[in-house]
């Protein structure tokens, strides 16, 4: 694992996106494994400034989402569809067939799953990952558990997870219970990972993503078994790990 640090959500978000757009110059029909949730989105928004300069192009690109709300059609505004296209892809010269998120909006788990996986499968996974964690070390939706998860599959949301996100809806009754999200095992097969993370409430599960035992109970703690994994973290974040 390499650790970035920088000062502040700012510099966190340049960063990432100097490193995107360096993968998108170098391989212009690069795959992408995208997030959501408020951490990337100061990188999104940098990254929309350089296309409009014409200093990266997103003609070619293919990217994959994370993960989907269960029981959310594409429209809802509080879906990751919805997000995805509001913050970056309505943005940039994306072509929209090119992007994937899995069909919350599909009730058969089981088919919307293994769909998502045979569509990251045939791509041959992603060249970059990128990724947030969630305040008790989630990736994705893969929250602590006793096992690490493979493929894509739906998870019920532990109550840490609800209460964070629901922040972003107007009550915490309306966060859906249920998502569909790549496993770890799927994250694991990106050819590159870059994490993200800001903020002293992440600070705890930094720590133990970077430096606590390999565990399914910290889900972003095998990212150290990953060979190509770049933590960009700012001060507050790395509050509690050792100083470089
Ligand atoms: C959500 C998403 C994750 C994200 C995490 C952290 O649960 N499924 O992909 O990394 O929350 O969100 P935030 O960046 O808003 O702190």
């Amino acid at each position: 694992m390499k650790i970035v640090s920088v000062r502040d959500y700012d510099d966190m978000s340049r960063k990432a996106a100097n490193i995107i757009s360096a993968q998108v110059i170098l391989e212009p029909a690069c795959t992408l494994g995208l997030a959501t949730g408020t951490t990337p989105i100061g990188c999104y928004k940098q990254l929309i400034k350089w296309y409009e300069k014409g200093d990266v192009d997103f003609a070619e690109v293919s990217t994959y989402n994370l993960d989907e709300y269960r029981g959310l059609t594409h429209s809802d505004p509080q879906s990751y569809h919805y997000f995805m296209r509001d913050v970056f892809f309505d943005h940039i010269n994306i072509d929209l067939a090119r992007t994937h998120v899995p069909d919350g909006s599909n009730p058969d788990a089981e088919a919307a799953c293994a769909e998502y996986d045979r569509i990251v499968r045939e791509a041959g996974y992603v060249d970059l990952q990128l990724l947030g964690i969630g305040r008790n070390g989630h990736i994705g939706f893969n929250e602590p558990d006793e096992v690490f998860s493979k493929g894509t599959h739906c998870v019920d949301l532990t109550p840490s997870t609800i209460e964070a996100n629901s922040r972003l809806f107007e009550r915490a009754e309306d966060v859906p219970r249920q998502a569909y999200t790549m496993g770890v095992q799927t994250i694991m097969q990106a050819r590159r990972i870059l994490i993200l993370a800001s903020g002293s409430d992440k600070a705890q599960a930094v720590h133990d993503m970077c430096y606590g035992p390999v565990t399914p109970n910290v889900p972003a703690s095998i990212l150290q078994l990953h060979t190509n994994c770049i933590v960009v973290a700012d001060e507050a974040a790395l509050e509690l790990c050792p100083k470089a």
